[in-house]
């Protein structure tokens, strides 16, 4: 698949580009929240979509953790940081790993990822499968579609000594689909190289989601003060 090769060779600059993020701070409102909704009393948890573990490395001080993501690249970076951890190579929407957790994660917009929301309903389903009765689902989410602008430029720069990467992209959109069609100049010791990355994502009505999450069985609700403002949270916790 184009789109798998492309999340692959990029893997490796991930960590660079999104060096700004708080992660230890996120974890930290993961696991407060956690304490608040889940009912379930052991303390097993999965992140889906995990990249390349940065959450993991401070949910792990709490939580029994594993972590599971579509791209082996990336795995293999969260392998490397937490080699006690098990990682599974799979899809959100269709896995089955046999056994259940206290509590799934699922940041940083990764739920886009799915695109649609009869793909969401399948990761649902997927989800409420591997949660134990009581557990806690956290997802956060991508922007509603009302939030998305098109024609919108961005532009991150990573400045290393040896590495320069420059990405840019203007917002576009299909739909409800946002289009991030992005544009990276990498300078290296062997010269620059140009390469385009291409992500496709859901832009999900909030209401909409929370009426599918009451429909599998959810209590839920979404919190506007998440990690950003813009992008909030989804808690649910399933019925027990
Ligand atoms: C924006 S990254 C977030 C990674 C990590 N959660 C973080 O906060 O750094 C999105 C992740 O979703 C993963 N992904 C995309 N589609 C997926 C799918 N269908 N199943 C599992 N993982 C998927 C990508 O490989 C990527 O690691």
């Amino acid at each position: 698949m184009k789109t798998q090769r492309m999340y692959n060779e990029l893997a490796g600059y991930y960590d660079l580009i999104y060096s700004w993020k708080e992660y230890e701070k996120e974890a930290a409102i993961i696991h407060k929240l956690i304490r608040k909704y889940k009912k379930s009393p052991g303390n097993e948890l999965l992140d889906v979509a995990c990249g390349t573990g940065n959450h993991l490395r401070y949910l792990k001080k709490h939580y029994k953790v594993s972590g599971l993501d579509l791209s082996g690249e990336k795995l293999k970076i969260a392998k490397r940081k937490l080699p006690q951890v098990p990682f599974y190579l799979a899809n959100m929407m269709s896995f089955d790993l046999q056994r259940r957790f206290d509590s799934i994660t699922c940041l940083f917009s990764s739920i886009a990822y799915v695109k649609t929301l009869t793909n969401f309903k399948k990761t649902l389903d997927t989800f409420s499968r591997h949660l134990k009765p009581g557990g806690v689902v956290i997802i956060e989410p991508f922007l509603p579609p009302h939030k998305f602008y098109s024609g919108k430029p961005f532009a991150d720069l990573v400045d290393e000594p040896d590495i320069k990467i420059c990405r840019m992209n203007v917002s576009k959109r299909r739909g409800n689909t946002a289009i991030l069609d992005f544009h990276f100049l990498i300078a290296t010791k062997q010269g620059v190289r140009k390469v385009r990355d291409m992500h496709e994502l859901g832009l999900f009505d909030r209401q909409k989601v929370l009426t599918i999450f009451k429909k599998y069985d959810f209590k839920a609700k979404f919190i506007k003060q998440g990690f950003t403002n813009e992008r909030g949270l989804f808690v649910a916790v399933k019925n027990y």
